[in-house]
């Protein structure tokens, strides 16, 4: 099995990220401001990013309802394709704008299961977010509406992002590297 460490310069920074959000929520406010809006974060990797994002709509003047689902398709660096449920959201959503925050949108498998998902529970409208995308990696027909970050085909730990279950911690994006 291939050995990975974590490359010693973040490719992302804690300010960068920081500055990012801030932009971001901007235009998630001028959007969304006056909506009866649940967010829904994709566990585990978006917990992080869940969190920074309410904060920052909070000082916008919105105050969603916020739940998860756990949603799942990897293993170590690969996805394996198949998508599982592995734990539902509580709230309902029927008739709600709804926010879908992720941390990756890579292959867009994920997305878009839970896009489906949402949408079958009857939710009014769906916005998609995530902090980071990389294009060339996708299979799905799914593009998010808010993008913190386009990146190359490189893996990326931190910032709730893992490596087999660890790095979630750190507080800035780096690079996975062979070796
Ligand atoms: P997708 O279904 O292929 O779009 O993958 C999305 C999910 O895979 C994300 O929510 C992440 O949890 C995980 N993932 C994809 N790329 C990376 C990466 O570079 N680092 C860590 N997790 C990743
Ligand atoms: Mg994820």
């Amino acid at each position: 099995m291939n050995q990975f460490s974590l490359h010693r310069e973040p490719l992302i920074t804690e300010l960068e990220i920081k500055v990012r959000l801030g932009q971001m929520v901007l235009e998630l406010a001028r959007d969304l401001r006056g909506r009866q809006l649940t967010v829904i974060g994709i566990l585990r990797g978006s917990f992080m990013f869940t969190a920074d994002l309410v904060r920052l709509l909070y000082i916008n003047d919105i105050h969603p309802l916020i739940d998860f689902i756990f949603v799942t398709s990897y293993s170590g660096t690969k996805s394996s394709g198949e998508m599982r449920l592995l734990r539902d959201m509580s709230l309902d959503v029927n008739g709600r704008w709804v926010l879908i925050v992720d941390d990756i949108l890579d292959t867009g498998r994920t997305l878009e299961y839970a896009r489906n998902y949402i949408q079958d529970r009857g939710a009014a409208q769906i916005h998609t977010c995530v902090l980071l995308d990389k294009p060339s990696r996708r299979l799905a027909d799914i593009q998010a509406d808010y993008v913190g970050f386009k990146i190359e085909d490189v893996f990326v730990v931190g910032y709730g992002l893992d490596y087999n279950g660890r790095y979630r911690d750190l507080p800035y994006l780096g690079v996975l590297k062979e070796g």
